[in-house]
């Protein structure tokens, strides 16, 4: 068990990545909280849903306000909800860029407002943020959702310098995916799918269980001397 009782918050659980980050930390002993829009059943009755929007500082303030009283404390979260809006520039409107910025970008800085400082106060924590290939190498269509996800990896690195202050021990890091199986790729067309896994070294999309063990890895003390570090997991994909 190598989360054995600490105290996990996942952004975006319900599907995709985020839930089977949810269920490989359940199976790994953590006690989970899966917070998302639309919130999800789960079979492992170590993960509870929580309605959240992670634009909605107020309520953001409310859940952690529960999370303490109910939990105790906060040892991990994941950053995880994610949304895409794509178009090339010229045809981007101000409505789709806002869309992404707000959830992608401002939603990872609310979310870690709050739980970056209470795991100072503790003493120690871990803190992942899910960035993109995207983020790192660009891509057509993708401006708003890029700049989310260079973003992301940006105020991770900040992060791991302003949480490790004062003796405290809050890891931070980040994990850019590949392209993976998720609902996400199923509006992304064949012919845009095919080349991607042309590139791939391993010559296929990714599994979100490939991404939840790489955010396992970071979120366990197993990566105790890993910090401000971006771990891409996408198979050799080069865009
Ligand atoms: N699927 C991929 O190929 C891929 C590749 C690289 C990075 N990512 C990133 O991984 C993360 C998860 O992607 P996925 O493919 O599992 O996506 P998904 O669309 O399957 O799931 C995203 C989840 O986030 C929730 N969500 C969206 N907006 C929210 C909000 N404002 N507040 C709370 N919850 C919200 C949704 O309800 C959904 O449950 C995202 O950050 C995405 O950008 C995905």
């Amino acid at each position: 068990m190598r989360l054995k009782d600490k105290v996990a918050v996942v952004t975006g659980g319900s599907q995709g990545i985020g839930r089977s980050i949810c269920e490989t930390f359940a199976r790994e002993g953590a006690k989970v909280i899966a917070v998302d829009m639309n919130v999800a059943e789960f079979e492992n009755e170590s993960i509870k849903g929580y309605a959240l929007n992670v634009t909605d500082r107020s309520a953001i303030e409310a859940f952690y306000a529960f999370a303490v009283a109910e939990y105790g404390r906060v040892d991990i979260l994941v950053n995880n909800a994610g949304i895409t809006r794509d178009a090339l520039i010229n045809k981007m409107t101000e409505d789709m860029w806002d869309a992404v910025i707000n959830v992608n970008l401002k939603g990872v800085f609310n979310m870690t407002q709050i739980a970056g400082p209470l795991m100072m106060e503790q003493g120690s924590g871990s803190i992942i943020n899910i960035a993109s290939v995207v983020g790192e190498y660009g891509n057509v269509g993708q401006s708003n959702y890029a700049a989310t996800k260079a973003g992301v990896i940006g105020m991770m690195k900040t992060w791991a310098k302003e949480f490790s202050r004062k003796g405290a021990a809050v890891r931070v890091n980040s994990v850019a995916p590949g392209y993976v199986n998720t609902e996400m790729m199923k509006t992304v067309p064949d012919k845009v799918l095919d080349p991607i896994r042309e590139k791939t070294m391993l010559g296929r999309l990714g599994e979100p269980q490939e991404i939840a063990n790489a955010v396992l890895f970071l979120a366990s003390d197993e990566a105790s001397f890993i910090t401000g570090h971006n771990l891409s997991v996408n198979g050799g994909l080069r865009l």
